[in-house]
Protein backbone atom coordinates (compact mmCIF):
# COMPACT_ATOMS: atom_id res chain seq x y z
CA UNK A 1 0.00 0.00 0.00
CA UNK A 2 1.62 3.60 -0.72
CA UNK A 3 1.80 6.15 2.18
CA UNK A 4 -0.47 8.82 1.91
CA UNK A 5 1.54 12.26 2.55
CA UNK A 6 -1.23 14.14 1.36
CA UNK A 7 -3.37 14.88 5.01
CA UNK A 8 -7.16 15.34 4.55
CA UNK A 9 -8.08 19.43 5.62
CA UNK A 10 -9.99 19.08 8.82
CA UNK A 11 -13.60 18.99 8.10
CA UNK A 12 -16.18 21.61 10.75
CA UNK A 13 -19.07 19.14 10.13
CA UNK A 14 -19.93 16.04 9.49
CA UNK A 15 -22.17 16.26 7.06
CA UNK A 16 -21.20 17.59 3.33
CA UNK A 17 -22.46 18.84 0.45
CA UNK A 18 -23.33 16.31 -2.42
CA UNK A 19 -21.94 17.90 -5.90
CA UNK A 20 -24.97 18.55 -8.19
CA UNK A 21 -24.17 19.07 -11.86
CA UNK A 22 -26.97 22.47 -12.61
CA UNK A 23 -27.31 22.70 -9.11
CA UNK A 24 -24.16 23.51 -6.16
CA UNK A 25 -22.68 26.23 -8.08
CA UNK A 26 -20.31 28.52 -5.90
CA UNK A 27 -23.35 30.48 -4.85
CA UNK A 28 -24.80 27.96 -3.74
CA UNK A 29 -21.96 26.10 -2.36
CA UNK A 30 -21.17 29.31 -0.51
CA UNK A 31 -24.64 29.78 1.35
CA UNK A 32 -24.21 25.70 2.20
CA UNK A 33 -21.16 26.02 3.86
CA UNK A 34 -21.98 29.14 5.81
CA UNK A 35 -25.05 27.06 6.98
CA UNK A 36 -22.53 24.58 8.17
CA UNK A 37 -21.63 22.09 5.53
CA UNK A 38 -18.50 20.19 6.62
CA UNK A 39 -17.24 19.69 2.84
CA UNK A 40 -18.69 21.52 -0.42
CA UNK A 41 -17.45 20.11 -4.03
CA UNK A 42 -17.94 21.17 -7.24
CA UNK A 43 -20.05 20.46 -9.96
CA UNK A 44 -18.36 17.57 -12.49
CA UNK A 45 -15.82 19.31 -14.57
CA UNK A 46 -13.93 17.36 -17.81
CA UNK A 47 -10.32 16.92 -17.70
CA UNK A 48 -10.75 17.48 -21.29
CA UNK A 49 -12.34 21.35 -20.70
CA UNK A 50 -9.80 22.32 -18.03
CA UNK A 51 -6.60 20.80 -20.55
CA UNK A 52 -8.11 23.23 -22.97
CA UNK A 53 -7.66 26.14 -21.20
CA UNK A 54 -3.82 25.30 -20.28
CA UNK A 55 -2.42 27.71 -22.68
CA UNK A 56 -4.58 30.87 -21.65
CA UNK A 57 -3.53 29.69 -17.88
CA UNK A 58 0.11 29.48 -18.51
CA UNK A 59 0.15 32.92 -20.45
CA UNK A 60 -2.04 34.02 -17.41
CA UNK A 61 -4.16 35.66 -20.08
CA UNK A 62 -6.55 33.97 -17.70
CA UNK A 63 -7.16 33.12 -14.14
CA UNK A 64 -8.13 29.40 -13.22
CA UNK A 65 -11.59 31.12 -11.34
CA UNK A 66 -12.80 32.45 -14.99
CA UNK A 67 -13.63 28.54 -15.83
CA UNK A 68 -13.94 27.05 -12.23
CA UNK A 69 -15.80 29.71 -10.29
CA UNK A 70 -15.35 29.40 -6.64
CA UNK A 71 -14.29 31.89 -3.65
CA UNK A 72 -12.06 31.35 -0.46
CA UNK A 73 -14.57 31.40 1.80
CA UNK A 74 -15.77 27.77 0.51
CA UNK A 75 -12.14 26.21 2.02
CA UNK A 76 -12.07 23.35 1.97
CA UNK A 77 -12.56 22.86 -1.12
CA UNK A 78 -13.47 19.80 -3.82
CA UNK A 79 -12.86 19.98 -7.08
CA UNK A 80 -14.60 17.03 -8.80
CA UNK A 81 -13.03 15.65 -12.31
CA UNK A 82 -14.32 13.26 -14.30
CA UNK A 83 -12.58 11.32 -18.05
CA UNK A 84 -10.57 8.68 -18.43
CA UNK A 85 -8.11 9.60 -20.81
CA UNK A 86 -4.85 9.49 -18.76
CA UNK A 87 -2.90 11.96 -20.54
CA UNK A 88 -4.79 14.41 -20.10
CA UNK A 89 -5.90 13.12 -16.51
CA UNK A 90 -2.53 13.93 -15.91
CA UNK A 91 -2.07 16.88 -17.19
CA UNK A 92 -5.66 18.38 -15.56
CA UNK A 93 -4.49 17.45 -12.48
CA UNK A 94 -1.29 19.48 -12.36
CA UNK A 95 -3.27 22.38 -13.92
CA UNK A 96 -6.26 22.00 -10.73
CA UNK A 97 -4.40 21.22 -7.42
CA UNK A 98 -2.68 24.57 -6.62
CA UNK A 99 -6.32 25.63 -6.26
CA UNK A 100 -8.26 22.74 -4.87
CA UNK A 101 -7.80 21.38 -0.98
CA UNK A 102 -8.67 18.10 -2.36
CA UNK A 103 -9.29 16.44 -5.61
CA UNK A 104 -12.40 14.15 -6.01
CA UNK A 105 -12.68 11.81 -8.65
CA UNK A 106 -16.20 10.95 -10.00
CA UNK A 107 -17.44 6.94 -10.60
CA UNK A 108 -20.55 7.65 -9.75
CA UNK A 109 -22.04 9.50 -12.60
CA UNK A 110 -24.69 7.29 -14.41
CA UNK A 111 -25.85 9.65 -17.34
CA UNK A 112 -25.33 8.28 -20.68
CA UNK A 113 -23.55 11.31 -22.15
CA UNK A 114 -20.67 10.59 -19.33
CA UNK A 115 -20.73 6.99 -19.22
CA UNK A 116 -20.79 6.28 -23.12
CA UNK A 117 -17.28 8.22 -22.81
CA UNK A 118 -15.96 5.38 -20.52
CA UNK A 119 -16.20 7.98 -17.38
CA UNK A 120 -18.22 8.55 -14.23
CA UNK A 121 -20.05 5.21 -13.03
CA UNK A 122 -19.33 3.14 -16.22
CA UNK A 123 -15.55 2.87 -15.39
CA UNK A 124 -16.83 0.52 -12.56
CA UNK A 125 -16.56 -2.16 -14.89
CA UNK A 126 -12.81 -1.09 -15.57
CA UNK A 127 -10.63 -2.69 -12.59
CA UNK A 128 -7.67 -2.19 -14.75
CA UNK A 129 -7.90 1.25 -16.28
CA UNK A 130 -9.27 2.29 -12.86
CA UNK A 131 -6.02 1.33 -11.04
CA UNK A 132 -4.16 3.31 -13.41
CA UNK A 133 -6.70 6.35 -13.39
CA UNK A 134 -6.04 6.82 -8.80
CA UNK A 135 -1.91 5.57 -9.82
CA UNK A 136 -2.46 9.05 -12.01
CA UNK A 137 -4.37 11.00 -9.81
CA UNK A 138 -2.12 10.12 -6.92
CA UNK A 139 1.35 10.36 -8.21
CA UNK A 140 0.51 13.76 -10.18
CA UNK A 141 -1.62 15.54 -7.42
CA UNK A 142 -0.38 17.94 -4.89
CA UNK A 143 -3.26 17.70 -2.89
CA UNK A 144 -5.28 14.33 -1.65
CA UNK A 145 -7.32 12.30 -3.82
CA UNK A 146 -10.69 11.02 -2.58
CA UNK A 147 -13.25 8.98 -4.47
CA UNK A 148 -17.08 8.64 -5.29
CA UNK A 149 -18.86 5.63 -6.66
CA UNK A 150 -21.88 4.05 -6.83
CA UNK A 151 -22.42 0.14 -6.11
CA UNK A 152 -22.33 -1.32 -9.50
CA UNK A 153 -23.79 -1.36 -13.14
CA UNK A 154 -26.79 -3.54 -12.81
CA UNK A 155 -25.81 -5.33 -9.56
CA UNK A 156 -23.93 -3.96 -6.43
CA UNK A 157 -21.14 -5.99 -7.34
CA UNK A 158 -18.16 -3.62 -8.34
CA UNK A 159 -17.84 -1.07 -5.00
CA UNK A 160 -15.85 -3.30 -2.64
CA UNK A 161 -12.93 -4.32 -5.60
CA UNK A 162 -12.75 -0.68 -6.79
CA UNK A 163 -12.82 0.48 -3.22
CA UNK A 164 -9.33 -1.81 -2.52
CA UNK A 165 -8.12 -0.45 -5.85
CA UNK A 166 -8.46 2.65 -4.54
CA UNK A 167 -6.84 2.33 -1.15
CA UNK A 168 -3.95 0.64 -2.90
CA UNK A 169 -3.71 3.23 -4.84
CA UNK A 170 -3.55 5.96 -2.31
CA UNK A 171 -7.06 7.17 -2.36
CA UNK A 172 -7.50 9.60 0.90
CA UNK A 173 -11.48 9.22 1.14
CA UNK A 174 -14.28 7.72 -0.62
CA UNK A 175 -17.82 8.41 -1.02
CA UNK A 176 -20.38 5.82 -1.09
CA UNK A 177 -23.95 6.17 -3.24
CA UNK A 178 -25.31 2.24 -2.90
CA UNK A 179 -27.22 2.22 -6.27
CA UNK A 180 -26.27 0.92 -9.33
CA UNK A 181 -26.35 2.74 -12.37
CA UNK A 182 -29.53 1.29 -13.59
CA UNK A 183 -31.37 2.18 -11.03
CA UNK A 184 -30.99 5.68 -11.62
CA UNK A 185 -32.20 7.46 -8.58
CA UNK A 186 -35.16 4.80 -8.10
CA UNK A 187 -35.30 2.71 -5.61
CA UNK A 188 -33.83 3.09 -2.09
CA UNK A 189 -30.40 3.54 -2.04
CA UNK A 190 -28.94 0.34 0.16
CA UNK A 191 -27.37 1.17 3.04
CA UNK A 192 -25.94 -1.75 4.26
CA UNK A 193 -23.48 -1.70 1.55
CA UNK A 194 -22.56 1.80 3.30
CA UNK A 195 -21.47 -0.79 6.65
CA UNK A 196 -20.35 -3.37 4.49
CA UNK A 197 -17.64 -1.00 2.51
CA UNK A 198 -17.20 0.71 5.79
CA UNK A 199 -15.81 -2.45 7.24
CA UNK A 200 -13.71 -3.62 4.45
CA UNK A 201 -11.65 -0.24 3.78
CA UNK A 202 -9.64 2.07 6.53
CA UNK A 203 -9.60 5.24 4.91
CA UNK A 204 -13.16 7.76 5.73
CA UNK A 205 -15.94 6.40 4.41
CA UNK A 206 -18.48 9.28 3.30
CA UNK A 207 -22.11 7.61 3.35
CA UNK A 208 -24.58 9.34 0.80
CA UNK A 209 -27.50 8.97 -0.74
CA UNK A 210 -31.47 9.36 0.55
CA UNK A 211 -30.60 11.64 3.76
CA UNK A 212 -34.10 14.16 3.95
CA UNK A 213 -33.48 15.11 7.60
CA UNK A 214 -31.09 15.17 11.00
CA UNK A 215 -32.84 11.86 11.72
CA UNK A 216 -31.33 10.48 8.62
CA UNK A 217 -27.96 11.73 8.98
CA UNK A 218 -27.88 10.11 12.86
CA UNK A 219 -29.76 7.05 11.64
CA UNK A 220 -26.66 6.42 8.63
CA UNK A 221 -23.57 7.23 11.06
CA UNK A 222 -25.11 4.83 13.78
CA UNK A 223 -26.27 1.63 11.02
CA UNK A 224 -23.14 2.63 9.00
CA UNK A 225 -20.31 3.36 10.89
CA UNK A 226 -19.31 5.80 8.41
CA UNK A 227 -17.46 8.91 9.05
CA UNK A 228 -19.19 11.25 7.67
CA UNK A 229 -22.43 11.91 5.37
CA UNK A 230 -23.03 13.56 1.89
CA UNK A 231 -26.55 15.29 1.50
CA UNK A 232 -27.87 16.49 -2.05
CA UNK A 233 -31.16 16.37 -3.12
CA UNK A 234 -32.45 17.26 0.63
CA UNK A 235 -30.12 20.12 0.41
CA UNK A 236 -30.70 22.23 -2.79
CA UNK A 237 -34.70 22.86 -1.52
CA UNK A 238 -33.09 23.18 2.22
CA UNK A 239 -29.82 24.76 2.53
CA UNK A 240 -30.12 25.28 6.27
CA UNK A 241 -30.28 21.12 6.43
CA UNK A 242 -26.87 21.58 7.72
CA UNK A 243 -27.63 23.76 10.72
CA UNK A 244 -29.87 21.51 11.38
CA UNK A 245 -28.36 18.91 11.39
CA UNK A 246 -25.18 20.18 13.02
CA UNK A 247 -27.42 21.13 15.84
CA UNK A 248 -28.99 17.46 16.08
CA UNK A 249 -25.87 15.75 16.53
CA UNK A 250 -24.22 18.34 19.02
CA UNK A 251 -27.40 18.38 21.10
CA UNK A 252 -30.02 16.71 20.16
CA UNK A 253 -32.46 19.33 19.29
CA UNK A 254 -32.54 21.56 16.35
CA UNK A 255 -35.00 24.29 14.99
CA UNK A 256 -38.05 24.09 12.27
CA UNK A 257 -36.98 26.80 9.17
CA UNK A 258 -39.81 29.12 8.67
CA UNK A 259 -40.84 29.66 4.81
CA UNK A 260 -39.31 33.62 5.50
CA UNK A 261 -36.41 32.17 6.65
CA UNK A 262 -35.98 30.06 4.15
CA UNK A 263 -36.74 33.18 1.73
CA UNK A 264 -34.44 34.72 3.33
CA UNK A 265 -31.86 32.53 2.54
CA UNK A 266 -32.73 32.29 -1.52
CA UNK A 267 -32.43 36.52 -1.26
CA UNK A 268 -28.66 35.57 0.16
CA UNK A 269 -28.34 33.21 -2.55
CA UNK A 270 -29.34 35.97 -5.18
CA UNK A 271 -26.63 38.37 -3.51
CA UNK A 272 -23.69 35.88 -3.80
CA UNK A 273 -25.16 35.15 -7.77
CA UNK A 274 -23.87 38.43 -8.73
CA UNK A 275 -20.31 37.92 -7.69
CA UNK A 276 -20.42 35.06 -10.49
CA UNK A 277 -20.33 34.93 -14.23
CA UNK A 278 -21.19 31.45 -14.95
CA UNK A 279 -24.29 31.48 -13.32
CA UNK A 280 -27.44 31.65 -15.71
CA UNK A 281 -30.57 33.46 -15.20
CA UNK A 282 -32.50 30.01 -15.52
CA UNK A 283 -30.20 28.20 -12.77
CA UNK A 284 -31.33 30.98 -10.46
CA UNK A 285 -34.87 30.43 -11.79
CA UNK A 286 -34.38 26.87 -10.60
CA UNK A 287 -32.98 27.73 -7.47
CA UNK A 288 -35.96 29.89 -6.69
CA UNK A 289 -38.61 27.06 -7.61
CA UNK A 290 -36.38 24.78 -4.78
CA UNK A 291 -36.32 27.27 -2.20
CA UNK A 292 -40.22 27.35 -2.34
CA UNK A 293 -40.42 23.54 -2.19
CA UNK A 294 -42.80 23.08 0.73
CA UNK A 295 -43.75 26.77 1.24
CA UNK A 296 -47.67 26.70 1.71
CA UNK A 297 -49.33 28.48 -1.73
CA UNK A 298 -45.89 28.54 -3.52
CA UNK A 299 -47.33 26.33 -6.13
CA UNK A 300 -48.74 28.38 -8.27
CA UNK A 301 -45.32 30.61 -7.94
CA UNK A 302 -43.44 28.07 -9.24
CA UNK A 303 -46.33 27.67 -12.08
CA UNK A 304 -45.39 31.41 -12.66
CA UNK A 305 -42.13 31.36 -12.65
CA UNK A 306 -41.60 28.42 -15.34
CA UNK A 307 -41.52 30.98 -17.99
CA UNK A 308 -39.45 33.77 -16.63
CA UNK A 309 -35.48 34.28 -17.93
CA UNK A 310 -34.86 37.17 -16.25
CA UNK A 311 -33.70 38.13 -12.98
CA UNK A 312 -34.58 41.30 -11.90
CA UNK A 313 -38.45 39.55 -12.38
CA UNK A 314 -37.41 36.71 -10.64
CA UNK A 315 -36.20 38.79 -7.52
CA UNK A 316 -39.58 40.99 -7.44
CA UNK A 317 -41.63 37.47 -7.54
CA UNK A 318 -40.07 36.09 -4.86
CA UNK A 319 -40.03 39.30 -3.31
CA UNK A 320 -43.85 39.39 -3.61
CA UNK A 321 -43.97 36.22 -2.28
CA UNK A 322 -42.29 36.49 0.50
CA UNK A 323 -44.55 39.61 1.64
CA UNK A 324 -47.67 37.32 1.32
CA UNK A 325 -46.55 35.29 3.75
C1 LIG B 1 -29.29 17.19 -10.37
C2 LIG B 1 -28.18 16.31 -9.86
C3 LIG B 1 -26.88 16.51 -10.32
C4 LIG B 1 -25.84 15.70 -9.85
N1 LIG B 1 -24.57 15.95 -10.26
C5 LIG B 1 -23.53 15.23 -9.75
C6 LIG B 1 -22.18 15.55 -10.06
O1 LIG B 1 -21.89 16.52 -10.77
N2 LIG B 1 -21.20 14.76 -9.52
C7 LIG B 1 -21.50 13.69 -8.69
O2 LIG B 1 -20.59 13.02 -8.22
N3 LIG B 1 -22.77 13.40 -8.36
C8 LIG B 1 -23.78 14.14 -8.85
N4 LIG B 1 -25.06 13.88 -8.45
C9 LIG B 1 -25.30 12.81 -7.45
C10 LIG B 1 -25.30 13.40 -6.03
O3 LIG B 1 -24.03 13.93 -5.70
C11 LIG B 1 -25.70 12.33 -4.98
O4 LIG B 1 -24.76 11.29 -5.04
C12 LIG B 1 -27.10 11.77 -5.20
O5 LIG B 1 -28.03 12.78 -5.49
C13 LIG B 1 -27.58 10.95 -4.00
O6 LIG B 1 -27.63 11.77 -2.85
P1 LIG B 1 -29.06 12.39 -2.30
O7 LIG B 1 -29.99 11.23 -2.14
O8 LIG B 1 -28.68 13.04 -1.01
O9 LIG B 1 -29.55 13.35 -3.34
C14 LIG B 1 -26.11 14.66 -8.92
C15 LIG B 1 -27.41 14.48 -8.47
C16 LIG B 1 -28.45 15.29 -8.91
C17 LIG B 1 -29.84 15.05 -8.37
Amino acid sequence: MKEITKKLPSFPGKAFLAPMAGITDPAFRLLCKEFGAGLVVTELTSINAIVAKERLLKEEKKKITEFIEFSEKERPLSIQLFGSDLKMLEKAVKIISPYADIIDYNMGCPAPNITQQMAGAALLQEPKLTRKIFRTLVENSTKPVTLKIRSGVSKPDKFLKIAKIAEEEGISMITFHPRTIKQGYSGKSDWSLIKKLKQSVTMPVVGNGDITSPEDTKRMLEETGCDYVMIGRAASSNPFLFTQVNDYLKTGKYQQISAKRKLKGFFSYLKYTRRYLSIKPSSIRMQAMNFTKGCMGARKLRGDLLGVNDVETIEKMMKDFYKSL
